[in-house]
Order: C-alpha cells, then sequence, then structure tokens
C-alpha cells in the first residue's frame, strides 16, 4: 500500500461565471479542487493551510474513518474549525471501499465552491468486476451564486426564510451553454467510437436533488457511494446532495456531439427549485467540425424527466442492489425511529422572522432540532470528558405517535432545541427508520451518516408500518451507502453495525435543511480492545 501526500491550500481565487467575476474560495486556486485518489489499502495524508478569511473544515465524505474520527471533519463535531492562517493534516487510510467518494468544507456553506472527487481504485492488479474502462471521467454536480454564499447563508439564517435559489446549476464547474456567458467554457469530453467510459458521477450541490443524462446513450451502473451494484442500464440517474453514482457509457451511437445535462429534481409541490439544466458536451472525435469557423453542429439534446417525476425516480432506486448476498445485520439491538422534517417556529413578528406567515424555519429529528456547540467539538468533549457540551438524550422514537404524512398536529411543527447524541454500545447491530413528516411540507430529504456505509433494506411511501413492511425487506443483497434519500412523504429504513467508535453526524445533506436544525449524532463507545478504540488525537488537531 500506499501514502499518499497532498498540500491543500485554501484560498480566495477570482472566478468568472454567469458574465461576472468574484472571488471564490477554493483549494490550490483551483475550482472544482484537486482529485484525490488512491487504490483501497492507502494512506492518504493532506496538509490543509487556511489561508483565506473564513473558518474552515474538511470533510471526505463516504470515508469511515475507522478508529480515525478526528479527521472526520465536520466542525465542531469531530474537530474545531481551522482558523485563517493556521493548517491541519488530515490522515486516513482508505479500507475496504472502491469507487467514488468525494471532499468538501463542513463549514457554514463553505463547500459551495470547496469540493473535489475523491476514486478509490482496487489494489494494483486487482481487476474492477465491470470490465476495463478506456476512460474515467469524474462529474461534479454543482451549484452557483452569482452573489457571495456566505452572505446567502447569513441571509438564510437571519431572516428565518428560505435561502435565494443558485444562479446556474454546474457540471464541473461550469453552466454549460444554455447559461448566459457560459458557452465557450462549456465541459468537452471527448470519445473515441467504441469506447467504454466509467463516468464517476457526484452530486455536490448544495440544495438540490439533480437527474443527469447523457443524450441517446444508456448508461449502466455500477456503484454508488463507493460501493458495487449489481449492473442495469437506464437511460436517467437521479443523485440527491451527497450522493454518489458511477455508471459506464459505450460510445455506440453515430459520431456527434451528444448533450450532458442535469436539472433539478423537485420531490414536493412547494419544494424550492430552479428549472434551469446544465450541460456539458459529448464529443466523438471522429466527428467533422469546421474549427477554423468555429461552427459546430448543435449538439443532440437530451431526455430529462419533469422536475417532480417522482415515479422515474422510484424505479431509478428500487432498482440498486449489491452483486451478491451481504452480510445484512439480522438480529437487531437498537431498533431506533427518527422522523426527519422541516417545522417552523413561531416568533415574534420581524426581520429575523420571515418564513411562512411570520414564523421562521427550523427542522428536527423526532422534533429536535439539532444545536452545532461552539465550546469545544463533541468528539473532544467525549474524549476529554469536557462536561456540558452535549447530552446523550436523543429520543430512540418519535416522542408521540401520529399520522406522520398526513394530519400533524401542531405542536409538532414546534420542534425543541438541543446537542443531543444518541449512545450506541460497540458492536451493536442498529435499525434506523427514517420517516418523512408533513409537518411543513413532505420533501425528499437525503441523509448522510458520517463514519459508516449502511445497508438500505427498504423504503416506501406513507407512514412506515412495522407489522406489514418489516416482511418485505430486502435481506439478501441491498445496496450500501452513506446517503439515502429518505422519499418525499415516505420512509427508508437502514441497517448497519456500530463497529466505529466516535461521534458520528447524521444529517440531511441539503445545507439549508442542515442549518435549520436537520441533524442528530451517534456517539459509538471503544469496544473492548486497544484495536476497538478511538486513536488518540493528532497533536495539529485545532482547538476552539
Ligand atoms: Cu458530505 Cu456531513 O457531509
Amino acid at each position: 500500500a500506499e501514502t499518499h501526500y497532498h498540500e491543500f491550500n485554501v484560498q480566495e481565487t477570482p472566478v468568472k461565471r454567469l458574465c461576472r467575476t468574484k472571488n471564490i474560495l477554493t483549494v490550490n486556486g483551483q475550482f472544482p479542487g484537486p482529485t484525490l485518489e488512491g487504490r483501497n489499502g492507502d494512506t492518504l495524508v493532506i496538509k490543509v493551510i487556511n489561508n483565506g478569511q473564513y473558518n474552515i473544515s474538511l470533510h471526505w465524505h463516504g470515508i469511515q474513518q475507522m478508529r480515525t474520527p478526528w479527521a472526520d471533519g465536520p466542525e465542531y463535531i469531530t474537530q474545531c474549525p481551522i482558523q485563517p492562517g493556521a493548517s491541519y493534516t488530515y490522515s486516513y487510510t482508505l479500507d475496504n471501499q472502491e469507487g467514488t467518494l468525494w471532499w468538501h468544507a463542513h463549514s457554514r456553506w463553505l463547500r459551495a465552491t470547496v469540493y473535489g472527487a475523491l476514486i478509490i481504485r482496487p489494489k494494483p492488479s486487482v481487476p474492477y468486476p465491470f470490465g476495463q474502462p478506456n476512460k474515467e471521467i469524474p462529474i461534479l454536480l454543482g451549484e452557483w451564486w452569482k452573489g457571495d454564499v456566505d452572505a446567502i447563508l447569513q441571509q438564510a439564517l437571519f431572516t428565518g426564510a428560505g435561502p435565494n435559489f443558485s444562479d446556474a446549476y454546474t457540471i464541473n464547474g461550469q453552466p454549460g451553454d444554455l447559461y448566459r456567458c457560459s458557452s465557450k467554457d462549456t465541459v468537452k469530453f471527448y470519445v473515441d467510437p467504441g469506447d467504454t467510459v466509467l463516468f464517476r458521477v457526484i452530486n455536490a450541490a448544495l440544495h438540490q436533488q439533480l437527474f443527469f443524462t447523457v443524450a441517446e446513450h444508456l448508461l449502466t451502473v455500477v456503484g454508488a457511494d463507493a460501493d458495487y451494484l449489481k449492473p442495469f442500464s437506464t437511460r436517467v440517474i437521479m443523485l440527491g446532495p451527497g450522493q454518489t453514482t458511477d455508471v459506464l457509457l459505450i460510445a455506440d451511437q453515430p459520431p456527434a456531439r451528444y448533450y450532458t445535462a442535469a436539472t433539478a429534481y423537485a420531490s414536493a409541490q412547494n419544494a424550492p427549485f430552479d428549472n434551469t439544466t446544465t450541460t456539458a458536451i459529448l464529443e466523438y472525435t471522429s466527428f467533422p467540425c469546421d474549427s477554423k469557423t468555429g461552427s459546430f453542429l448543435k449538439p443532440i439534446l437530451a431526455q430529462l424527466p419533469a422536475f417532480n417525476d417522482t415515479t422515474t425516480v422510484t424505479a431509478f432506486t428500487t432498482q440498486l442492489r449489491s452483486p451478491s448476498r451481504v452480510e445484512v445485520p439480522i438480529d437487531i439491538d437498537e431498533n431506533l425511529f427518527f422522523t426527519v422534517g422541516l417545522g417552523i417556529v413561531n416568533c415574534n413578528p420581524g426581520p429575523r422572522c420571515q418564513g411562512p406567515n411570520g414564523t421562521r424555519f427550523a427542522a428536527s429529528m423526532n422534533n429536535v432540532s439539532f444545536v452545532f456547540p461552539r465550546r469545544a467539538s463533541l468528539l473532544q468533549a467525549y474524549y476529554q470528558g469536557i462536561p456540558g457540551v452535549f447530552t446523550t438524550n436523543f429520543p430512540p422514537v418519535p416522542p408521540i405517535k401520529f399520522d406522520y404524512t398526513g394530519n400533524v398536529p401542531r405542536a409538532l411543527s414546534q420542534p425543541t432545541f438541543g446537542t443531543k447524541l444518541y449512545k450506541l454500545n460497540f458492536g451493536a447491530n442498529v435499525q434506523v427508520v427514517l420517516q418523512d413528516t408533513g409537518i411543513f411540507s413532505t420533501e425528499d430529504h437525503p441523509i448522510h451518516l458520517h463514519g459508516y456505509s449502511f445497508y438500505v433494506v427498504g423504503q416506501g411511501f406513507g407512514n412506515f408500518n412495522p407489522s406489514t413492511d418489516t416482511s418485505n425487506f430486502n435481506l439478501m443483497d441491498p445496496p450500501r451507502r452513506n446517503t439515502i434519500d429518505v422519499p418525499v412523504g415516505g420512509w427508508v429504513v437502514i441497517r448497519f453495525v456500530a463497529d466505529n467508535p466516535g461521534v458520528w453526524l447524521m444529517h440531511c445533506h441539503i445545507d439549508s435543511h442542515l442549518i435549520w436544525g436537520l441533524a442528530m449524532a451517534f456517539l459509538v463507545e471503544n469496544g473492548p480492545g486497544m484495536l476497538q478504540s478511538v486513536r488518540p488525537p493528532p497533536l495539529d488537531l485545532p482547538r476552539c
């Protein structure tokens, strides 16, 4: 196994998009940031130097960080942020995962521009189970704001209302030729006829679930969230923020230029979204074009589903399976039921209460709206025994039973606030039912668990019913993921073994929902021996 050393310089960089130039935070001046690559078993060592003006931390989304929770990255959860002028070195191994992950800032909304791909290939001389592609192309889907992203966050935080929509979606940092002033910078992917291309698609958008497609070409899904899947073909894939999907494309169409495109999937009627489309161009190298006059034939258009096409999404997600039989935890020690949803908080009419009817948005799990600590990170507080930073009374089930997706008692739209953790014994078999609620509106929530990949054993619409739904669980070959979409007005059930000690955030990867409190954290206790325990913190771990 190898060790790969990197230096990540966080800095302000001027970038021009949508006809205007603004400074954005980047790593090493690159946008999107550098791609990290390694093989299963390798170690990554990344020294992050903060030359920007904001506190920042970086998260390696989907890396399990077995025994190294100090390298996980979410600010105030596993570390205090890296202050301007300071640095911190993240060091971790790539263990038992292969495929596509990504990294991003985990401080406020800085991940809007601070993100990149993280690719894990098999050990030397181990082939991909789906054969060898001729080309591998990372595709990072994102969102772009004309204004300053931090100002948009402040606006959402301090008015209590929803954030401004982004001004464009992007593919590898570029909006593409359907947006103003963007045509000549449209990203191009070149293929030779007959090529097999592996697209590693990552949804790095802050708020938006996205459909992705390539005109006239079938996509064969072969992996997601750095685990292989049983291959199947589809015209379109959907990714929630945080999710990755690996697809193969065979260049078997007449040589031409084809649109590669992504656009919003907005599950709920009143879910905010921007109905524009970002494009890149898949161009066959043999395609004749007049480079002197620059006159290209228009690319062949891509067909994307309607923004509210939940049927297509369900048809897609229910096809995801592990390649063969997997070991799903069967005897459940912790049977948890968490509601996830948006709510509103009554507040005194005024500038901070510009949500619906003079309220303020809040979001919660089991009616607890998560509050990030400030004095110390949760992991430090746990490891060093600092009292008063968190409590361990996160409720295992909702405070009261109700019709989650139907008529909802008004009292439930008023969450309580707290830094509540749920404690798990080392090695416990855990099942979590994630149930969307209609307290404010039903909406998809891409829920991400740090420190683990979990099996997705079931999903459905309406209220989860243990006596009928449990018998339909897939305990044979469910997919393994780190981020799962809780379907609009529905539920999803995940299982994992709590074998990675530490403090692990679980949250909605839509960042507006995260700042409104749609999060909780698990505290997984050390196991019996040294090898099942959290390693000591690195000496340069930032302090609050
Ligand atoms: Cu990709 Cu907690 O995040």
